[in-house]
């Protein structure tokens, strides 16, 4: 099974880490990581995206490096090391919707756009629809641990089951379960060697999911993620408006602004420029 349509190019992936060396020394956690990211980002590039996912930034900080890698997509500039600038970002009205996030923060979204297209066009549930669609969005805000970030972010807005699955597709992703269409990416064979172990953290996140009644919507996002790789995927938020309206608990007073305890994530992403 590969990676949906994107060809991979091993020898420039490796070279955006920094080299062969950078790499042997990554735990495979780490590797797979910096492959969803660079992988996430090759994408947006493609389609034209203001997120580029500067070199420098997908890994262990090389010496010159100006940002740590594992910081959000709004914070970090993009580019060559010597041509990097930050994006503009649109302002964002006094009630701002998910949509509006959508449009302004998380432009252009194709991985996750493209995740829960997927996702509908085989008829998976609402809420695997849901958590598809929002599983890589904290990566805007923050990289490491994404997966514990989102679920966190997002779970005052949607039900428990969402934000579950959001928490434990990082860890599912490395174990294969060819019952539910979902077999180890071959590629990841071929970056990371056959023999890498994830971490003990993600291993334990997966043995408990695996046993928990929740286990086959976090298990869909896995297999909708390896599909959602294609630079040439025409996506658009339109066909998951009335999904969002009946899954994500839109406050009225707008995102950010609702005193939940996660608004001030909302706020960050709001206004990434505060000093303070
Ligand atoms: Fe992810
Ligand atoms: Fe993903």
């Amino acid at each position: 099974m590969g990676m949906g349509n994107m060809e991979i190019d091993r020898r420039a992936f490796i070279a955006s880490l920094g080299g062969m060396a950078v790499v042997d020394a990554m735990d495979s956690e780490t590797k797979a990581e910096a492959l969803e990211h660079y992988m996430v980002e090759k994408i947006d590039e493609a389609m034209g995206g203001h997120v580029e996912l500067a070199n420098a930034q997908v890994l262990p900080s090389p010496e010159e490096a100006t940002v740590r890698r594992g910081v959000g997509s709004l914070f970090a500039p993009s580019g060559p090391a010597d041509a990097r600038k930050m994006p503009k970002l649109a302002p964002m009205s006094n009630n701002p919707t998910l949509l509006e996030f959508f449009e302004k923060r998380f432009a252009p979204a194709n991985h996750v756009l493209q995740s829960a297209t997927r996702a509908m066009k085989t008829g998976m549930s609402e809420e695997i629809v849901m958590a598809c669609l929002l599983h890589d969005v904290v990566q805007n805000l923050v990289k490491v641990d994404h997966a514990w970030w989102g679920a966190q972010m997002l779970e005052p807005y949607v039900t428990e089951k969402v934000s579950w699955a959001i928490r434990y597709h990082q860890a599912l992703r490395f174990y294969p379960d060819p019952a539910h269409g979902y077999e180890y990416p071959e590629l990841y064979n071929r970056i990371y060697g056959k023999d890498y172990e994830p971490q003990p953290h993600i291993k334990a996140a997966y043995e408990f999911a695996r046993k928990h009644k929740w286990y086959f919507e976090a298990r869909m996002i896995t297999v909708n993620d390896l599909y959602a790789f294609d630079p040439n995927a025409k996506v658009s938020i339109d066909p998951f408006i009335d999904i969002i309206g009946r899954q994500f608990k839109q406050p009225k007073e707008g995102l950010g602004n609702d005193n939940s305890p996660t608004a001030h994530m909302w706020r960050t992403m709001m206004f990434p420029d505060n000093p303070l």
